[in-house]
């Protein structure tokens, strides 16, 4: 089963609007084909609206976050359906910033799934643990956990037009990259966990993203691994050469 390399970027809060725009521009004519690999850029709301102008044939753009509902007395919040209008595909859902400050939880996570799916737009749901639970032992226990809360009540074909990103917290921004095997181990049990909540077809055909310090060093290690099937990237996602760079690793390996 082949699953389609995917490579976003996740900005967080960087960059200005000129930073932002630049950054486009040299991308766009450099990236490879989407049809071998998806490149989303997730940009601070306030910038989607002009990047989604911007963006060249085989990039896309994705949004940081989403309110569940589709309107609301919900002030400063953006919803899916605000995105889908001004033509946003991807939406990071449930980052561990947003659950660690924004008190995101696993009943939100999955409320913010099921509507960005429903609106057409491709979630890229996080998980991922603390170090002190990498520590204990328990990385498998708590991922199965956080992964059956975010899929709850989710039907096969709402599942499918997911994405999941495996982020372990103490290798995002720390330089501490999760080592291939780790990455892949958890993932081959994320896999597993959605098994059984569908079936196995499913685990097969839902692609899993690793994310925490990957970097232009490490990309080609962690995507050689069976089951990771691309990156979620923060600050290597920053420049546009370690951008296109990550994105070249995912073609390469692809086009073999
Ligand atoms: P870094 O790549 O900066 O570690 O960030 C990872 C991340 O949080 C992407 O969502």
């Amino acid at each position: 089963m082949s699953r389609k390399p995917i490579i976003a970027g996740n900005w967080k809060m960087y960059k200005t609007k000129d930073e932002a725009y630049a950054f486009i521009y040299a991308v766009n004519v450099e990236l490879p084909d989407r049809e071998v690999v998806e490149s989303v850029i997730c940009a601070p709301a306030i910038f989607l609206k002009d990047l989604v102008k911007r963006e060249g044939e085989n990039l896309r753009i994705g949004a940081q976050n989403m309110h569940y509902a589709q309107e609301g007395a919900f002030t400063g919040e953006i919803s899916g359906s605000m995105l889908k209008s001004y033509g946003v595909d991807y939406v990071v859902i449930g980052h561990s910033e947003r659950r660690a400050y924004f008190n995101e939880t696993d009943e939100t996570v999955n409320l913010k799934l099921i509507s960005a799916v429903n609106m057409d737009l491709t979630p890229i749901v996080c998980v991922g643990e603390s170090l002190e639970i990498r520590e204990a032992g328990t990385t498998n226990e708590v991922v199965k956990k956080q992964i059956e809360k975010a899929y709850l009540n989710v039907d096969v074909k709402q599942a499918l037009k997911t994405v999941i990103a495996y982020e372990p917290i103490w290798a995002i921004g720390t330089g501490k990259t999760a080592t291939p095997e780790q990455a892949n181990d958890t993932i081959k049990a994320i896999r597993d966990v959605i098994a059984k909540l569908y079936d196995q077809s499913i685990a097969d055909e839902i692609r899993i993203l690793y994310g925490g310090s990957v970097n232009t060093k490490n990309v080609d290690s962690l995507l050689a691994t069976s089951d990771i099937d691309g990156a979620l990237v923060g600050g290597a996602s920053l420049d546009p050469n370690s951008f296109l760079t990550l994105v070249r690793a995912a073609y390469k390996k692809e086009i073999k």
